[in-house]
């Protein structure tokens, strides 16, 4: 019996990929480039259903049924252009490579069109929800031809999370479409868990609540709006106590955080697009200002207010007021990076439904999360909507919690606690409902240095001020 689909790639992703698949009933053929994994995962999950071991290329190809599916797990970059260049000459015209891996849109497209010009059919797809997700359903988001879908939607659709029946998958769009939404997501991930972390940061700094309690309150949140899997994980991290030492956990681990580098990508792309992503991008760059160990110890001494914990009626708001300011920081965070992949399916013809890549994020991947049904209502309601804060559902929310939000912040800055991720979305909110923004002043300072030009409001064309003679207040008088 030949395979209905294949996984190559067998690191554990790609193990439980090809684990979900055969769990599904699919026979799934294995390979890897040391043959040790291939062996490995037919002695330990055999019995979950049925694999075809192959130890090289051409049995590999040859123990797929056509049209060939073959999925490739391996690390995004070069291994993944060598790994394609080894199967797509073994491969006939209509079979279906796909690269389940974090790669970049741009090298998705790129290669989508080399292997269209061959006769094959190039998947780019993003799969999220880490090795749990892999195993017991992801949330999947293919790129590629529509033709492609066809065949291959059906094993996905399969494999992925379901929320009410539906699954957690859908075709995104042609060639790269697929890896940009994924690369978005982990953008808003990086965002969210900025938030998240902002918020523990100053329940502790503001209230001196231990981590142990900080979970309580953040199951709490858990119950409500805010209910998702980062949230929840998160509370249970701040739970864990360090076996060794008996401290908190997170008091243990070192404050520098990493990143594969998606959430980068992201912002390059947003800039690119001119898309002001900002929350993502401050996520970032929190990242990388933690990991600068040197610049931190030099800075360390500079003065800084006392922190003195809140009391009283203050003290007692508190924590609601933060829950209120992560729920609106989150909307904007959301917002932004929904006006990135509509940035993006503008830019380079995908044509992506806003709605359905919120339906698909509903469970599986990382940022699941209820409020992401309210999402996908809003964009169901409105598919062209400007920004999710003006939609019927998330205005009101944001618009009641903007008190809070605003005094969150104002005792974060005067406790000195950094907030990055909050501080630039009210800064958004407040910009994208101001009347007038000081851009004008930035206009009349290109023009006066550089003859930039600006454009008026009360005329049409573009104008520049001769400032060396009609610019000077005394030759104005
Ligand atoms: C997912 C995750 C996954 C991975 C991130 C981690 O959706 O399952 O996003 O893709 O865990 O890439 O990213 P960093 O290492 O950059 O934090």
């Amino acid at each position: 019996d030949k395979a209905s689909i294949g996984v190559t790639g067998l690191a554990v992703m790609g193990r439980n990929l090809a684990r979900n698949l055969a769990r599904h009933g699919h026979t799934v053929a294995l390979h890897n480039r040391s043959e040790q994994r291939t062996r490995d995962l037919v002695e330990r999950f055999g019995a979950e259903g049925t694999f075809v071991p192959t130890y090289s290329a051409r049995d590999f190809v040859a123990a797929l049924e056509r049209p060939r599916k073959l999925v490739i797990m391996v690390k995004a970059g070069a291994p993944t252009d060598a790994v394609i260049e080894e199967f797509a000459p073994l491969l006939d015209e209509g079979d279906i490579i796909v690269d389940a891996g974090n790669a970049h849109f741009a090298d998705t497209r790129r290669r989508e069109a080399e292997l269209r010009d061959r006769g094959l059919h190039f998947v780019g797809t993003g799969v999220s929800g880490g090795e749990e997700g892999a195993l017991h359903g992801p949330s999947i988001m293919p790129g590629g031809s529509p033709e492609s879908y066809d065949t291959l939607g059906p094993l996905l659709e399969d494999i992925a999370a379901k929320v009410d029946g539906t699954p957690c998958c859908a075709h995104i769009g042609p060639d790269g479409a697929g890896h940009f939404v994924k690369m978005v997501h982990n953008g808003i991930e990086y965002a969210d868990m900025q938030l998240i972390a902002e918020s523990f940061d100053l329940l502790r700094g503001a209230l001196g609540l231990e981590p142990a309690r900080i979970a309580e309150v953040f199951r709490t949140w858990n119950t409500g709006r805010l209910e998702s899997y980062l949230i929840e994980i998160t509370a249970e991290v701040l739970a864990h106590t360090d076996a060794a030492t008996g401290t908190p956990f997170v008091d243990v681990v070192a404050d520098q955080a990493e990143q594969k580098g998606t959430g980068r990508w992201t912002v390059q792309v947003g800039l690119d697009l001119g898309v002001p992503i900002t929350g993502i991008a401050e996520a970032t760059f929190a990242r990388s200002l933690s990991g600068h160990t040197e610049l931190r110890s030099a800075a360390r001494g500079l003065a800084g207010p006392t922190r003195a914990p809140l009391t009283g009626a203050a003290a007692e708001r508190f924590a609601d007021d933060v829950e209120q300011a992560l729920y609106a920081s989150k909307v904007v965070a959301y917002a932004q990076g929904f006006n990135q992949i509509q940035a993006g399916s503008a830019e380079f013809g995908w044509d992506i439904d806003l709605g359905a890549v919120a339906a698909i994020w509903r469970g599986g991947c990382i940022i699941r999360a209820r409020f992401l049904d309210d999402i996908r209502a809003a964009f169901r309601a409105e598919p062209d909507l400007p920004t999710l804060l003006t939609s019927g559902e998330f205005r009101g929310a944001v618009e009641d919690a903007q008190d809070a939000w605003r005094s969150v912040l104002s005792t974060a800055v005067r406790l000195g606690i950094p907030t990055p991720g909050f501080s630039t979305a009210l800064a958004y909110y407040d910009a994208l409902r101001a009347e007038r923004l000081p851009a004008a002043l930035v206009q009349g300072q290109r023009d006066y240095f550089g003859a930039h030009t600006y454009r008026r409001v009360d005329r049409e064309g573009t104008f520049h001020t001769e400032w060396a003679t009609e610019g000077r207040p005394e030759q104005l008088a």
